[in-house]
């Protein structure tokens, strides 16, 4: 692989261990997929530094104190707790604490500590062609699909390629890879973020892989129904960029090569996903969960107008996350009144698949994690539901995001309306 002059000078160790360590890493990553070259990146999101990892916190701690500091923008992902109301999710406060030693080490670096899958809502807005690494697979393809930018799903290289600016040219920073694999039309007319996430998982469940370009879509899907789109396909398959004509930048009229194999989706496969995840007793369910991935400013905004006035019932758990900078936002806008009187308890830096819920990590027992036993959790999002299964292994309900709410209120589930109902 070709090395520019500050590659190899950080091959070197001129800019420090950390620098080193990190091109180091790159260069493997390179060779791996027969890179030509590296970019030069304008901006990372990255690993957070998981406190219920063993090992985790004191790995970015490490980084740090090496004197790793970040050469471009950069975003932290998901954490475990949420680090300014850890008691408020009941989460052991050696948990909270331990976290927020990696929000200093981050600080120490210079990242953006927003601890979000959606940096996005929080400001971070990489634009058409700029090479980016993302440690989240929604970012990645949201940056790849609606902005334009350049990613792979990257892991902890994100965080390798936010120390040196640099990141291998292969994958979805080539042009020739960013081509649509497979013709999707969708005879499917879903509303709403929720059924966008089930119309994404549809979709990468179907092709597993490649960038489908999706046709039939009757109208421009909103922002936030953009970003469940690209969630959802990232769930159930590896898919890591969509192609929407008239969304997707740049789009040309010879994408559509009629030799794609082609697939098509209808509003029984959507109907599929929700009922797939319908596994949990209508009435038994203890944790509601809306905000996945964590809600946008506007996602807030209506969330707020569906509980204003009314009541959560009795004895349920209602979690609504998002990330710090839109939960601010929120405040000052007189947003999260509506919310907290309605019982919602709004929820930064982590969610329930992310916290201490999770059971497929082995925290240090010192931290006293001790996940609750929960009966069922109900939720708008195909990716929640996905991982609830998987991770927590807890009974799930999916249903639209307004009757989540009416569900939340009555104590009573209500399923999405079928096509002719
Ligand atoms: Fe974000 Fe958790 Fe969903 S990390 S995408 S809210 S599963």
């Amino acid at each position: 692989m070709k090395l520019s002059e500050r590659d190899r000078a950080m091959l070197d160790g001129a800019e420090g261990p950390a620098a080193q360590e990190a091109m180091e890493a790159l260069v493997q990553l390179g060779n791996a997929y027969d890179a030509a070259d590296m970019v030069d990146i304008g901006y990372a999101h990255v690993h957070a530094g998981m406190a219920l990892y063993k090992g985790d916190v004191e790995l970015i701690e490490r980084i740090a104190g090496q004197g790793a500091r970040m050469a471009v923008p950069v975003s932290t992902n998901i954490a475990n707790a949420d680090m300014g109301d850890w008691q408020g999710t009941g989460a052991p406060e050696a948990l909270g604490l331990l976290q927020k030693r990696a929000e200093a080490a981050h600080r120490t670096m210079g990242s953006g500590t927003a601890f979000t899958c959606t940096p996005y809502w929080a400001g971070h807005w990489p634009t058409w062609n700029m090479h980016i690494a993302s440690i989240e697979s929604g970012v990645t393809v949201f940056a790849n699909s609606v902005l334009g930018a350049r990613s792979n799903r990257d892991g902890f290289f994100a965080t390798y390629a936010g120390i040196t600016g640099r990141y291998p040219r292969f994958g979805l920073h080539l042009d020739e890879n960013r081509r649509p694999t497979h013709r999707v039309t969708v005879t499917a007319r879903p509303q709403g973020t929720a059924d966008f996430t089930a119309l994404g998982y549809a979709i990468g469940a179907k092709l597993a892989n490649g960038v489908p370009l999706i046709m039939g879509l009757t109208r421009r899907p909103s922002l936030d129904e953009l970003d469940a789109l690209g969630v959802g396909m990232a769930t159930s398959g590896g898919v890591a960029m969509f192609v929407v004509p008239g969304v997707t930048p740049p789009y040309a009229a010879d994408h559509d090569d009629p030799g794609l194999p082609g697939v098509t989706v209808a509003e029984a496969d959507v109907q599929g996903v929700f009922d797939d995840f319908c596994t949990g007793s209508e009435s038994g369910f203890d944790l509601v969960h809306l905000g996945c991935p964590h809600a946008s400013y506007e996602e807030v905004r209506h969330y707020a107008a569906l509980f204003a006035g009314r009541r959560v019932a009795e004895g349920l758990e209602v979690w609504l996350t998002t990330n710090r900078v839109v939960r601010q936002m929120a405040r000052e806008a007189g947003l999260l009144a509506p919310l907290l009187a309605a019982g919602v308890r709004v929820v930064s830096d982590t969610c329930p698949i992310s916290c201490h819920f999770a059971c497929t990590c082995s925290p240090d027992p010192a931290l006293g994690v001790e996940p609750p036993s929960l009966r069922t959790i109900l939720t708008d999002s195909a990716k929640q539901a996905h991982y609830i299964r998987d991770m927590i292994q807890c009974p799930t309900l999916f249903t639209t995001s307004e009757r989540v709410v009416d569900s939340a209120v009555t104590g009573r589930f209500v399923p999405r309306a079928r096509p002719n109902e």
